[in-house]
């Protein structure tokens, strides 16, 4: 068969805000980049984004990157890179800054500065009292900054391939990357995307759990090219479940709300947090509020007809605050809640939200390998591991990782390309191996794509959740790697299912199950609790042994280690010590 292939000085896989940002500083260099999406570029993920972006800028109270150092350094729990974090929190007013001048709606103060609120784990003076560092657009933040940055990217001349699904990395004998192979949805058609840069932008994939506030769309589809490409995937174990997930549906409620003053009550009327992280509350870090949401579940306390839900209180912040900083929350609650937040209290579950590891890269957004740069390939966003959020993510941390990451991938990939002027030879054969994965779903009498995908969700569920438990843990390996076994047998052969959604979604669970392999091998081989890790026999952290990050190879499902940096490049270091809020 003979394939049609595209040119292009550099292929974005993912239009959300790492991809865009990264385009941007791209298609503003000259070079001819191409974004390529499953879904039109402002559907993408990012735009659920609420809360807001941190970035030390001080419009509410006196702030300096450096505490916002210090707290995402403890919010990792001490796994995170100081190199980049200290990278990511110095550039943050800058990517601020840089976001207002392409047109970004950002909340305004009485004095016209930039609106800030309180996040969890944000603080002035090293821990000493919380902050308001979060910029927001009311509880739309995600949704302005994709706008802004896909207009940006109009301007610029940035090519769009939406509705394109990329199946496979292309690369050489000599582990050089080239570009991709993707599936054009629309007309089922395959595509060689040869190019000189390749960038991975395609966000999570929390859609291995069965509760999520992700969207359809996050399948890890970046994280299952690596995979396959042979290259590693890093920190798996460490996955983020938002306290305020509306219980049974997942959709997200922002920590915003608690930003503004709201707060949680278990069935007894309690502010339960208070006891839990006594000196931050409800704006403790998101691993600790979940674990302590858990706890009140499990000890009989929780609310409504099973007591498995603990209820988020904002009817005190009054009807005109209410519609003023949370309107989508208003809006949500009514819809998927059934409750009005201005009168009733929202039902409330941690949920499953965030990908702290991903595909490792250095600060420029190369990907990494134990032996090295991967010549050709970045990767940034919830799909990389830089690795700026370590063991547990702080609020509003994401999309600053976002734009800073994203441009300076984007600088970096702009300089390769003006030093070399050719693509080289793609490999002979170079679309086979994805040939015949998508040509397997049309044999007769296969797995049905829906039941192995609800058995994977189950079972991340069940054995790799807030708390991991011993048996659960080794149960869960066994059953994730027998669930992994189907997958190569999943047919489409059902007639009613021709359309090229159902060839989606199975290869989607290609992906998938790429993610939940490593991230269930790579929990029951950490034998400590770390971060959103919290692990019922190992309960304490052991920096002594690990103090490292996790990389998980796809063949023969092997682990290996690498240190965590600790070494920031202009400061001291920040050295491990116990977290407390
Ligand atoms: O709660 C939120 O608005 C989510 C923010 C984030 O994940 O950074």
């Amino acid at each position: 068969m003979t394939l049609t292939t595209h040119k292009f000085d550099a292929v974005i896989i993912g239009g959300g805000g790492a991809g865009l940002r990264a385009a941007l500083q791209l298609a503003e260099s000259g070079a001819k980049v191409a974004v390529l999406s499953k879904v039109f570029p402002t559907r993408s993920h990012t735009v659920a984004a609420q809360g807001g972006i941190a970035a030390a800028l001080g419009n509410v109270a006196e702030d300096k990157w450096l505490w916002h150092m210090y707290d995402t350094i403890k919010g990792s729990d001490f796994l995170g890179d100081q190199d980049a974090i200290e990278y990511m929190c110095k550039n943050a007013a800058k990517a601020i800054i840089e976001l207002e001048h392409f047109g970004m709606p950002f909340d305004r103060l009485e004095s016209g500065k930039i609106y800030q609120r309180p996040f969890g784990g944000m603080t002035q003076n090293f821990g000493e009292k919380p902050i308001s560092r979060t910029c927001a657009v009311a509880d739309r933040t995600g949704h302005a900054m994709l706008h802004t940055l896909y207009q940006r990217n109009i301007r610029a001349n940035t090519q769009f391939l939406i509705e394109w699904f990329a199946l496979d990395l292309i690369r050489d004998t000599e582990g050089d990357v080239l570009g991709v192979i993707a599936l054009e949805i629309e007309t089922g058609e395959v595509h060689i995307i040869q190019a000189k840069t390749t960038l991975i932008a395609t966000g999570g994939a929390g859609r291995i759990f069965k509760a999520s506030t992700n969207a359809f769309i996050n399948t890890g589809d970046g994280l299952g090219m690596a995979a396959r490409a042979g290259l590693p995937l890093q920190d798996m174990e460490f996955w983020q479940f938002h306290p305020t997930g509306i219980q049974h549906v997942g959709v997200l409620i922002t920590e915003g709300v608690r930003g503004e003053g709201g707060y949680l009550v278990n069935s007894e009327g309690e502010r339960f947090m208070e006891r839990y992280a006594p000196h931050a509350k409800d704006l403790a870090s998101r691993d600790v509020i979940s674990r302590a949401c858990t706890m009140e579940i499990k000890a009989g306390r929780g609310v409504g007809k099973n007591k498995d839900a603990v209820h988020l209180k904002l009817d005190h912040l009054g009807e005109e605050r209410i519609n003023k900083s949370l309107p989508g929350i208003r809006e949500i609650a009514k819809t998927f809640a059934n409750v009005d937040p201005v009168r009733d209290p929202i039902p409330i579950v941690p949920t499953c939200h965030y990908m702290m590891g991903g595909i490792p890269t250095n600060i420029d957004g190369q990907v990494v390998d134990t032996t090295g740069v991967v010549n050709g390939l970045y990767a940034v966003g919830e799909a990389a591991c830089v690795s700026v959020h370590g063991a547990n993510r702080l609020g509003s941390n994401s999309l600053l990782d976002l734009v800073v990451f994203g441009k300076a991938a984007g600088d970096h990939m702009a300089a390769a390309i003006k030093q070399n002027n050719t693509h080289k030879t793609l490999p002979a054969n170079v679309a086979e191996a994805t040939l015949t994965r998508i040509a397997r779903l049309e044999k007769p009498n296969g797995e049905n794509v829906t039941e192995v995908g609800d058995a994977m969700r189950d079972s991340m569920q069940t054995h790799c959740g807030v708390f991991r438990f011993p048996d659960e843990m080794a149960e869960g390996v066994a059953q994730i790697d027998a669930i992994a076994k189907r997958v190569p047998h999943i047919t489409i052969n059902d007639k009613s299912q021709v359309f090229n959604t159902a060839r989606v979604e199975a290869l989607e669970l290609d992906n998938l199950i790429e993610v939940a392999v490593a991230t269930m091998h790579s929990a029951n081989a950490r034998t400590e609790s770390r971060g959103a890790h919290a692990r019922e026999d190992f309960a304490e952290r052991n920096d002594e042994k690990w103090l490292t990050h996790s990389l998980f190879y796809k063949e023969n499902n092997t682990l290996r280690y690498k240190p965590v940096n600790l070494k920031p490049q202009t400061v001291e270091s920040f050295e491990p010590k116990k977290r407390v809020y």
